[in-house]
């Protein structure tokens, strides 16, 4: 009903714009003094956690790319190798697993059947198991070790948003707390990551009041468009993914995501005059950074016509002699960027779906929990 969507024309309009809260309650209580504690996992025990070799995250769509995102910051900051995948995959092709796996799975609803059986295949097979989950009680969580709760509140709308914000800030979350426990990370640079989340809230907030409008724009010139590509790299790959995904589920168009470093292998030969490409560019500062990597593959696409929507961060002027269009996220840590740079992608798919009168809450097919296989 139009109250329940407190004055909001529609959920997913309503839940795009709750992402700055959902980050922050899933922070809070979870930061003291500048260190992170996850109460929940104390009765899963720091040495279970010293123990693990290897963690595998399971997951079904938004969620799934929650999980590659955060694969980069828990490699980074905790040394554990990492590997992420479906749950429908995983299931059904006889994983390695025993008692130093660790089995992450990321649940919206905490009901996904597949990632429910997923969890029951990793338990009998072993694995510790640990659920990310935004449903109080729901059966994942019941069936896991541990849960870290995201607290993004009930979302309604089929396709996920603000439930993805809060799972990557749940998963750095953990990533952080198991680099404390395993002693990969001294406390400084752990504090500093804890600032540099802390920050996100904020800057979530930035990004929705200054370019909601100009993305709207963009989506109702763009509503006859056929097909749409997403390029990134690092986190900025996932990120493609899910502009993609959102694409398909919120406005029915075709959409791919690549990693950019594999455009020459094969996607570059679908780019045609005016062919639509966001392209999600990694900060130009550090000295790791893969920017001058990715405006040159902004300048291939553009020799071959691309239309380039570049999502750059701020002050960041080496994309703008190649892009049609510069849509501005906060200086952020490299490791945050895809929380900001996700959100432009929500609106565009959720202004082309009403641009082109469909429902955005409830999209054709879909269904917001599958607990079918
Ligand atoms: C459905 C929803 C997606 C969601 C996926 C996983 O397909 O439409 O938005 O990402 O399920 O759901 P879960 O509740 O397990 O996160």
């Amino acid at each position: 009903s139009a109250a329940e969507k407190g004055g909001w024309s529609s959920f997913m309009r309503k839940e795009i714009s709750e992402q700055p809260d959902a980050v922050a309650n899933t922070i809070l209580g979870r930061v003291v003094d500048g260190q992170v504690v996850i109460p929940e996992l104390d009765a899963f025990g720091d040495d279970l956690l010293r123990d693990i070799r290897r963690i595998t995250v399971i997951a079904c769509g938004t969620a799934a790319y929650a999980g590659m995102v955060a694969k980069y910051a828990i490699e980074q900051w905790a040394r554990v190798p990492v590997e992420v995948e479906l749950s429908h995959e995983f299931r059904y092709r006889d994983p390695v697993l025993d008692e130093h796996t660790l089995v992450v799975s990321i649940s919206q609803s905490g009901e996904t059947m597949d990632t429910l059986m997923a969890v029951k295949y990793a338990r009998e097979h072993g694995a510790k198991t640990i659920s990310v989950c935004n449903t109080q009680g729901a059966t994942i969580p019941r069936e896991s070790d541990g849960v870290v709760y995201t607290h993004a509140g009930p979302e309604v709308a089929v396709a996920s948003t603000k439930a993805f914000v809060a799972q990557v800030t749940a998963l750095y979350l953990f990533g952080l707390h198991l680099a404390r426990v395993r002693g990969t990370l001294d406390d400084a640079a752990l504090a500093g990551y804890v600032e540099e989340l802390q920050q996100v809230p904020g800057q979530l907030g930035e990004v929705l009041e200054a370019e909601s409008e100009r993305v709207a724009q963009l989506a109702h010139w763009m509503a006859d468009t056929r097909s749409v590509l997403f390029l990134g790299r690092h986190v900025g790959y996932p990120i493609a993914l899910e502009g993609a995904l959102k694409l398909k589920e919120l406005a029915y168009i075709h959409a791919e995501g690549f990693a950019a470093g594999e455009l020459k292998h094969g996607p570059i030969a679908l780019i045609e005059p005016g062919q639509p490409v966001f392209v999600i560019v990694p900060s130009p500062r550090g000295s790791q950074s893969l920017h001058p990597k990715v405006v040159s593959n902004i300048q291939e696409i553009r020799a071959r016509g691309a239309r380039v929507i570049a999502i750059a961060e701020a002050g960041d002027v080496a994309v703008l002699p190649f892009a049609d269009e510069v849509i501005r996220i906060p200086l952020a840590g490299p490791l945050f960027e895809p929380l900001l740079a996700v959100v432009p992608l929500q609106l565009f798919a959720m202004e082309l779906s009403e641009a082109k009168g469909l429902d955005v809450d409830q999209p054709r097919n879909l269904a917001k929990s599958v607990t079918v296989e």
